[in-house]
């Protein structure tokens, strides 16, 4: 039977449920995959960490993990990009093997690192970095080896996914519902990782690279949060027949690649538009395969244990020499061009605010089909105070952002229409 000695450094969230389900499912784990995990070493700066670490070394010192002789892989759940790079590289220039849930490390570092790992014939797999509990990279690299994958659009942040669930099913603030995610947990005190995005764009990058065998970090990703969306335009979609999620797609275009997480207006006979809560969804197009979906909890201690788990048994089982946990060889990791945000085709959901006076719609309208912009949908509600304005709320068909701007300026410029306007992208999710 095959035997790893394993470090784990960092027992919080993640830490924690690792340990305790290797040592909870040790059997069925030992069964499943015919190898002994043996946890020989620990290493977290809190010493109240409330695991059970009888007969395991522990450390204060992360360093002491990967500098043991006797471990085999360091399990690396400190988060963060500084000490983590430090602990990895070191780990990996001891010749230790290394799995991570760390997205921010890999999202920013990910090359240079497996190039290290192939360099030290190590292996280095981040399973949990994406999507926790849902084996999505393993599915990318394994599963869908056959494919060319054409795009993924995914919900990969159970934090936003919460906050646009409530807004939508009970009517309820951004500020409140943020304010009970963080009472729940499920976000930060300081929230703006989440809510602004980056943890998606992150999870997002690591995504792409493995899609289209690109070099991490990422050129550039198009990031927008979900922090400047009025309640209203929840419900106006709704009334449409969509609903509003935070989503990540990349797609390839042959030359360009396309990369972008922003909020988007899904239909609701879309699957995504269903994924509800702190759940994560991915969906992934391979031309072989067509479309395939991936669901499940997208954090926490356990369901990110069992991704880092696996990571830990793979490697067990793997012969000594390296794969790249990104799908394409290192050496065959490439830049690609990333295409302009404008350039991406769409569909947009615009509201203005307007004056209450007759013949304002029709203005709009014949500025949009002078434009050649066909409108699928309109909306118009007066605003529920004194002002005897409305809004009209517009959904385009298929365009880019450089064709809608200059068209929406034009609108704009109109005495009864209000400079501020909402827009957010319409995903049909297709093709
Ligand atoms: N939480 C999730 O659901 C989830 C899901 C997927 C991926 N991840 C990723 O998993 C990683 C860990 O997340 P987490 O939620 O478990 O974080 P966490 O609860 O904050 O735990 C981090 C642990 O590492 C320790 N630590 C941090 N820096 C250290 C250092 N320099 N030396 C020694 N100990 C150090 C902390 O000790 P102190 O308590 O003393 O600070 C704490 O025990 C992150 O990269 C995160 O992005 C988390």
């Amino acid at each position: 039977m095959r035997q790893l000695n394993i470090g784990i450094c960092g027992l919080g969230t993640v830490g924690s449920g690792v340990l305790s389900v290797l040592q909870n499912n040790a059997d069925i784990i030992r069964e499943k995959s015919s190898c002994l995990i043996h946890v020989t070493h620990v290493a977290t700066r809190n010493t109240n960490h409330g695991c059970n670490v009888e007969n395991i070394q522990f450390s204060n010192d992360i360093f002491e993990v990967a500098r043991d002789s006797d471990i085999d892989l360091v399990v690396e759940l400190i988060g963060g990009t500084s000490s983590a790079l430090e602990l990895v590289m070191l780990a990996i220039s001891n010749g230790k093997h290394v799995v991570t849930a760390n997205k921010a490390l890999i999202a920013e570092h990910g090359t240079s690192i497996l190039q290290a790992a192939y360099e030290a014939n190590v292996i280095v797999a981040f399973e949990a970095s994406v999507a926790g509990g849902i084996p999505i990279l393993k599915s990318i690299r394994e599963g869908l080896v056959a494919n060319k994958i054409n795009w993924l659009a995914g919900i990969i942040n159970g934090t936003t996914n919460f906050i646009l669930s409530e807004m939508s099913s009970k009517g309820r603030s951004f500020e409140s519902v943020l304010e009970e995610a963080q009472k729940r947990g499920y976000a930060e005190a300081d929230p703006s990782f989440d809510i602004e995005g980056i943890d998606a764009s992150q999870k997002l990058s690591i995504l792409t690279s493995m899609s289209f065998g690109m070099t991490l970090p990422l050129d550039h990703l198009f990031t927008e949060g979900i922090t400047k969306i009025p309640l209203k335009d929840v419900y106006f979609a709704k009334e449409l027949g969509f609903t509003l999620k935070h989503i990540g797609i990349c797609r390839d275009h042959g030359e360009q690649i396309e990369a972008r997480v922003h909020p988007a207006l899904i239909p609701d006979s879309s699957i995504l538009s269903s994924v509800n809560g702190v759940s994560n969804a991915v969906m992934i197009n391979g031309d072989a395969v067509d479309t395939t979906l991936y669901y499940g909890p997208g954090a926490g201690s356990t369901p990110t244990a069992s991704s880092v788990i696996a990571d830990i048994v793979e490697v067990a089982k793997s012969d000594k020499n390296a794969y790249s946990s990104l799908g394409f060889p290192v050496e065959k990791l490439c830049q690609r061009k990333m295409l302009d945000i404008d350039l991406v085709e769409c569909g947009f959901y615009v509201r203005f605010t307007v004056v209450n006076e007759t013949g304002v719609l029709s203005k709009i309208t014949k500025i949009m089909a002078d434009s050649a912009l066909s409108i699928e949908s309109i909306i118009q509600r007066d605003v529920e105070d004194d002002s005897n304005r409305v809004d009209i709320v517009l959904l385009s068909s298929k365009t880019t952002q450089s064709n809608l701007s200059p068209v929406l300026r034009k609108i704009t410029e109109l005495d009864s229409v209000s400079d501020e306007f909402v827009i957010l992208r319409v995903e049909y999710l297709d093709n």
